[in-house]
């Protein structure tokens, strides 16, 4: 194994850029590679053996690219397959929703914590276990918000839809005095500065992708397998099941001045994501 073998990144869609974002922020030598599978998106209404088969289907396309380590850069697939994937795999496979847990444990004064995510990923109900498992006296309140994942994989993530939408969807969580908000989906990041305002400048907003980084850079690391590489250029390949104009489109705007041509693959078979879009919203405390 060499150092300059790719970090591969995993998600349903556009919502794994976010902590590509931050990869390339905080690891600016690794090269990646990223696999959306924008086909097949949104995995959080699909039954979990389901997800754990798509993202099996991800993983086993990266694997022969050779990645040096695996991030499932989707709460959905973290909640159901992670655990999985990281017995089988000989490769560090990283998830997120541990480290979004960690940062908000280390964020709350309150001890009354937030979670949004897809549906799949609060009915897994992996954040509030993994929350009180660290804490036992924490109240969590979980909150699904089926309709943020549409929003983002149309590019309407700044839209007065988007605000129209995120204020309607998180008016539960309003009264509940929680003082930090894990946003427990990829995708959500792009919606931060509306679901920012919609709670208020008090309630501390976790960021699970990019707080997943600070765990891929002590990894590599530990294991000795960062790239030391400091003249050549980091290199920097994407992939989706669905429209390359789509990602790109969104990839430019989010990763800023990069320039992104994804090429399209196919896995499996595919069913589009508005077919898919949830009508319930759940709710847990
Ligand atoms: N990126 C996924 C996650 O973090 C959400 C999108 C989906 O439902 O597939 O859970």
């Amino acid at each position: 194994m060499t150092n300059k073998q790719p970090i591969g990144f995993i998600d349903s869609g556009v919502g794994g850029l976010t902590v590509v974002k931050e990869a390339i922020k905080q690891l600016p030598n690794e090269n990646i590679i990223y696999l959306g599978d924008t086909a097949r998106c949104p995995y959080g209404p699909r039954p979990a053996k389901q997800v754990i088969e798509y993202t099996w289907e991800m993983t086993r396309f990266l694997l022969r690219k050779n990645i040096k380590m695996l991030v499932i850069a989707c709460n959905t697939a973290t909640a159901v397959a992670l655990d999985e994937i990281k017995k089988q795999l000989v490769i560090p496979v990283v998830g997120v929703i541990l480290p979004g847990t960690r940062a908000a444990v280390k964020s709350t004064k309150n001890l009354q914590i937030g979670v949004i995510g897809t549906a799949g990923t609060v009915k897994s109900g992996s954040y509030k276990q993994a929350i009180i498992t660290k804490v036992p006296e924490a109240a969590v309140t979980s909150l699904a918000c089926p309709k943020f994942v549409p929003i983002v994989e149309s590019n309407q993530f700044q839209s007065s839809v988007a605000k129209k939408i995120v204020a309607e969807t998180l008016l539960p969580l309003k009264n509940k005095k929680i003082d930090t908000l894990i946003l427990g989906c990829t995708h959500y990041p792009l919606l931060r500065p509306i679901i920012q305002n919609v709670m208020g400048q008090n309630v501390k907003l976790i960021d699970s992708g990019a707080e997943t980084i600070g765990e891929v850079s002590m990894l590599l690391d530990y294991f000795d397998i960062a790239n030391t590489d400091t003249l050549s250029k980091a290199d920097y390949s994407f992939y989706t099941t669905g429209s390359t104009v789509m990602f790109d489109g969104i990839a430019k705007e989010w990763l800023a001045a990069l320039p992104v041509y994804s090429k399209h693959i196919e896995l499996g078979g595919s069913q589009s994501c508005d077919t898919m879009v949830e009508k319930h919203i759940t709710y847990d405390q």
